[in-house]
Formats: structure tokens, C-alpha cells, sequence
């Protein structure tokens, strides 16, 4: 029996969730897909970029006869090209021993952690784990229990989607709408949140002077056959590049010349 605050948000999130492709599938390896793409990334980025990537590899086998090279391009733009690689060597194993069909089986796949091993064991297998994220372990802190007190019986695929939409779209880490929220009743923590102040702008690293924005411009200009962006400036480009090469998403030819690996 699900709780009145389980069951309220249960009913707010079927009248208002929001359609994304994702919630409309069981097969395990379009939500890893997903859930490996949303894990940096915002919902409405990653929607045209799932149904591409489902397009071209409609399945883990397909993803697994993929080259890295291949895989790293389609991904320029997603953040974290380790994570592409990672996803593609799951799909290695899973291509070769079929899918693990509980979250304890998917977290030994490489690069998948317990979040996202939870997250394709209940929406694929119906297990019944929860899911947690950020969203979920805030949402779940705020009403006073841990995220698997939390979980209702039974109801773990629709759950794990309702509680991440509520941490996503009401219950946020600075936006909280409390008088909007389908658990207000039941909530301690309703109006009582207080929100730590943003660092103040000029204290926020810009992004563009980030490794991580470095890094993906070489990827993107190395997938796209480009020059590399000499307007990083040479050390940093230089810096960028063997953090790269240490972690596999680009090798050097004899001649030094850097490519994504084949
Ligand atoms: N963020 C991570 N997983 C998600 C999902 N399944 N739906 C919406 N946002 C998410």
C-alpha cells in the first residue's frame, strides 16, 4: 500500500509528466542509452540526440560493432567521451553474455554505477530498487526518509520516474516550489527549505577556460576531420591532449599526429 504522500505523487506524476521518448520503452538498452546521456546533459539536449544515437546503433549488439572512433562522433557535444566508450564496452559484454536482468548483474558492466544500474534494472526488469540520483536523494532527505523508505511497494519503474521529475521540476536543489507540490501535505520539510546562495558570478569558473571544454573541442575537431583549435594556445593544447591520450579517447601516430582511437 503506497503512502498518501507515495500516492500523491504517483497521481501528480501521471496527470503531468512530462512525454519523453524514453518512458515510452522497456528495452534495457535504449534507457542505458538514455540514462548514460542524462547523466551530464539536459533533458531537452539529450531528446533529438537519443533518437539519433537509437537510429543508427537500434541496439546493443549494433552499438558493440561500432568503432570507438565512430562512437566518440556522434557523441561530440554530449560531454564526458569517457562515458560514450564505457557505454559501447557494456555493449561489448552484453552483445557476447545477453543482458544481467537485476541491478547487481548491470553495475558489473563497465562504467555503470549503482544509479544507473538501478535506474535500468527497475524501468527494463521491474525490479523493485530505487533509483537515486541527486534528485532523488534530495527529494527523499527532504521528506525525512531514505530513498528506499521511500520507495512503494510495487511501484518502483513509475516511481523512480516520479521522484526524479519532482526533484527535477518542483523539489530542486535552489528552485523549491513548495505551495506547487503534490507532497506538501505530508512534507517536513514543506516551506522550511532554505537555499544556500550561488557562489557569486565572478568566483564561477567560466567554461570556457575549463579541461573539460578543451578536451571537447579537440574530440569534436578530431571526429569532424578538423584542425586542432590552435586557439586554445599551444600548452594548453598540449595539456588537453595527453590527458586525452592517458584516457584512451585519443592516440598519437608515430608522426605525433592525434586521432580518435579506430
Ligand atoms: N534524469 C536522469 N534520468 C532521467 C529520466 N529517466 N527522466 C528524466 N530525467 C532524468
Amino acid at each position: 500500500m503506497a503512502t498518501p504522500l507515495q500516492a500523491a505523487v504517483l497521481e501528480w506524476y501521471r496527470a503531468d509528466r512530462r512525454d519523453l521518448p524514453w518512458r515510452r520503452t522497456r528495452d534495457p538498452y535504449a534507457i542505458l542509452v538514455s540514462e548514460v546521456m542524462l547523466q551530464q546533459t539536459q533533458v531537452a539536449r539529450v531528446v533529438p540526440r537519443y533518437e539519433a544515437w537509437l537510429e543508427r546503433w537500434p541496439s546493443a549488439v549494433a552499438l558493440a560493432a561500432a568503432s570507438p572512433a565512430q562512437v566518440l562522433t556522434e557523441w561530440v557535444g554530449l560531454g564526458y567521451n569517457r562515458r560514450a566508450l564505457r557505454l559501447r564496452e557494456a555493449c561489448v559484454v552484453v552483445a557476447r553474455d545477453g543482458w544481467p536482468r537485476d541491478a547487481a548483474g548491470l553495475a558489473r558492466l563497465p562504467g555503470i554505477g549503482p544509479y544507473t544500474a538501478a535506474a535500468v534494472a527497475s524501468f527494463a526488469f521491474d525490479e523493485q530498487v530505487a533509483a537515486v540520483d541527486t534528485n532523488v536523494a534530495r527529494v527523499a532527505s527532504r521528506v525525512g526518509l531514505t530513498p528506499a523508505e521511500l520507495l512503494p511497494a510495487g511501484e518502483a519503474a513509475e516511481w523512480n520516474q516520479a521522484a526524479m521529475e519532482l526533484g527535477a521540476r518542483v523539489c530542486g536543489a535552489r528552485r523549491v516550489l513548495c505551495p506547487e507540490c503534490p507532497a506538501g501535505a505530508w512534507c517536513p520539510s514543506s516551506g522550511q527549505v532554505v537555499v544556500a546562495p550561488r557562489a557569486p558570478k565572478g568566483s564561477r569558473q567560466r567554461f570556457e577556460d575549463t579541461d573539460r571544454y578543451a578536451r571537447g573541442r579537440i574530440v569534436a575537431a578530431l571526429a569532424g576531420g578538423a584542425a586542432l583549435p590552435a586557439d586554445l594556445g599551444a600548452e594548453r593544447l598540449e595539456r588537453a591532449l595527453s590527458g586525452l591520450e592517458r584516457d584512451g579517447l585519443v592516440v598519437r601516430g608515430s608522426d605525433g599526429a592525434a586521432r580518435l582511437p579506430s
